[in-house]
């Protein structure tokens, strides 16, 4: 049989030869390619057509294997979306918790079926609105909170035991736990019934998206003690979203952007067994957050490979022997990069093809980039433009009725198995240097990906890769939009909240409970209860990190 099976592939190979030099050679005579060499949006050569690649052939069951099963190449469930669609759900937030608490319950009446909390920058840093490091940023790019108060504004009339939250949140993120286990508890939902998603990666922050606050160390610890602390306490929670989405809107590969972001699961999951911690207690709590691009059939070849690559790992690096630990569950956010100021329409199409990358790459949730994102944060129409691309590719587009459609296709098998040696690459060159924290600090991550990224440019500018609008197609008079903006006067708004929510506690038990945080920073117990015990007596975010910020100290970028 599998004598019949390689003749049957040398005569296949054969053909295309005799195809190559005859038909194609005679056409190409007549009318030349457009191209001299085709490449996928990572430069990666495509080839005019792809045959069987004999491995797939002969490895099925070790190279693709069946979805919902060991190496998960095809998905993580074994019925997708014919058991259920990804969750759809459309990060947000801006202004103050009453604002955004409206945009959510819109979200909802449109047919979300998650949240995702957007955060302001001094939140995401853990400074309060009324610190002068804030001035200019309150409500700006996602929502202000600043002590359990917004909390509870947030999520007014949303219950917390059915709707999962995913929360972009990473230096503070044990605080914003905190709160939202508290305004559970308010809402009198336990925390083992709460089901979201907290961002919690704080090496993507020192790579690619800069909000840190503490150094490495020391965020490590609090990341390990929200893997401990969620394990024990609130077992639905994913406790980390460790995400490839911003080193990719950094202008990273799409290879890149898997081998660095599972080079930053092996560090966490170093640090969390370095901690005492058992791998299959925690690993199957971890979850993924990638990009969408418009280069469709290398995303999927992208997820397919991610998925592979991260469950040997688990299963081979780290011994991990439960399934749940070698399973890769993502959500995808389309390209926020890819947006275009000009002629904004054109983005619901690209958006449209993302989404379509993303579910035929086996996503678990979704948001949408609205069409005005590269201008501004949504309308509400705009976002629902967003919402209905990915509802119409749900129910109507018919590629969610059967599993990993693209599985099979020679091109589509071939790319998935060079992106995930290229990756593996980059993650054996990560461990050469001794791991993700070192290769930080060296700034090898970095320069890699500002080589893509200047590569990227380049090509544009040259006129290699054309981009709808922007260079190629362009219209002289581009139309105005209407576009959402931010009120000025969140920042004042939220100073007098503090002042009230100050005058209304009991400042000697919130001393008291600031001071028991800052003790035990400096040892080694979990500081989640410290924490949780100072968010319920309304300490502010700023009050809580500065109690950790005392004895961890700030991070201060060593590589520029
Ligand atoms: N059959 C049986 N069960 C199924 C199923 C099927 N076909 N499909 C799903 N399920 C089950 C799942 O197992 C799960 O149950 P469990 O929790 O008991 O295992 C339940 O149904 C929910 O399914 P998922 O877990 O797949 O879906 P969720 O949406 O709940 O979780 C996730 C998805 C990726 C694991 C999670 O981590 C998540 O929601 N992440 C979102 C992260 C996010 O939104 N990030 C936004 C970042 S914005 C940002 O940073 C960009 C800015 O900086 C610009």
């Amino acid at each position: 049989m599998a004598d019949d099976k390689c003749s049957n592939l040398e005569k296949i190979a054969e053909a295309k030869k005799k195809w190559d030099e005859g038909p194609v050679a005679k056409t190409c005579g007549r009318f030349p390619e457009r191209k001299e060499e085709f490449v996928t949006v990572s430069d990666e050569p495509v080839e005019r057509l792809y045959t069987p690649e004999p491995s797939v052939m002969k490895e099925y069951n070790e190279k693709l294997g069946f979805p919902g099963q060991y190496p998960f190449t095809r998905g993580v469930q074994p019925t997708m979306y014919r058991g259920r669609l990804w969750t759809m759900r459309m990060y947000a937030g801006f202004s103050t918790a009453e604002e955004s608490n409206k945009r959510y319950r819109y979200l909802l009446e449109q047919g979300s079926t998650g949240l995702s909390v957007a955060f302001d920058l001094p939140t995401q840093i853990g400074y309060d609105s009324d610190d002068s490091m804030s001035v200019g940023e309150v409500g700006k790019v996602g929502v202000a909170i600043d002590s359990l108060a917004d909390m509870e504004v947030l999520f007014d009339g949303i219950p917390l035991d059915k709707v999962s939250t995913s929360m972009t949140i990473n230096s503070s993120a044990a605080i914003l736990l905190a709160m939202y286990i508290a305004v559970g508890e308010k809402q009198g939902v336990p925390a083992d019934k709460l089901t979201g998603t907290i961002q919690n990666d704080i090496l993507k922050e020192y790579i690619a998206r800069g909000t840190y606050r503490f150094p490495p160390k020391p965020s490590l610890r609090l990341i390990s003690n929200i893997f401990e602390y969620c394990t024990k306490s609130v077992p639905r929670w994913n406790t980390i979203s460790i995400s490839g989405y911003h080193i990719r809107e950094a202008g990273s590969t799409a290879a890149q952007e898997v081998g660095f972001t599972i080079a930053d699961a092996i560090c966490y999951v170093e640090t969390a067994m370095k901690a005492g911690l058992k791998v299959d207690d925690f690993a199957p709590r971890l979850a993924f957050f990638f990009a969408a691009h418009t280069d469709l059939l290398e995303e999927v070849a992208k997820f397919r490979a991610a998925r592979r690559l991260y469950a040997k790992i688990m299963k081979d690096r780290f011994k991990a022997e439960n399934p749940k630990s070698w399973m890769l569950r993502f959500h995808t956010q389309t390209g926020g990069v890819t947006l275009t100021a000009q002629q904004p329409d054109n983005n619901i199409v690209r958006v449209a093809i993302q989404t379509l990358a993303a579910v035929l790459g086996g996503t678990q949730s979704l948001h949408t980039n609205s069409k005005d994102e590269a201008l501004a944060l949504p309308t509400e129409d705009s976002v629902r433009v967003a919402l209905r691309t990915q509802q119409i590719v749900a129910e109507e587009s018919g590629v969610t009725s059967t599993i990993d459609p693209l599985g099979g296709s020679f091109y589509v098998e071939q790319l998935t198995d060079k992106i995930e040696a290229e990756a593996l690459a980059y993650i054996e060159k990560i461990d050469e240097l001794g791991g993700m924290v070192p290769a930080i600090e060296q700034g090898y991550v970095q320069k890699e990906i500002e080589q893509s990224a200047y590569n990227y440019g380049q090509s544009i500018e040259s006129n290699d890769r054309i981009v709808v609008g922007v260079n190629k197609f362009q219209v002289e008079e581009e139309n105005t939009i209407p576009l959402f903006k931010v009120d000025e006067s969140v920042g004042k708004l939220q100073s007098d909240k503090i002042a009230k929510v100050k005058a209304d506690r009991n400042e000697e038990v919130v001393k008291t409970k600031l001071a028991a945080l800052t003790e035990a920073s400096k040892g080694d117990e979990n500081l989640m209860p410290f924490i949780l015990d100072a968010v319920r007596e309304y300490a502010t975010i700023g009050e809580i990190c500065n109690a950790m910020e005392g004895v961890f100290g700030q991070y201060t970028e060593t590589f520029n």
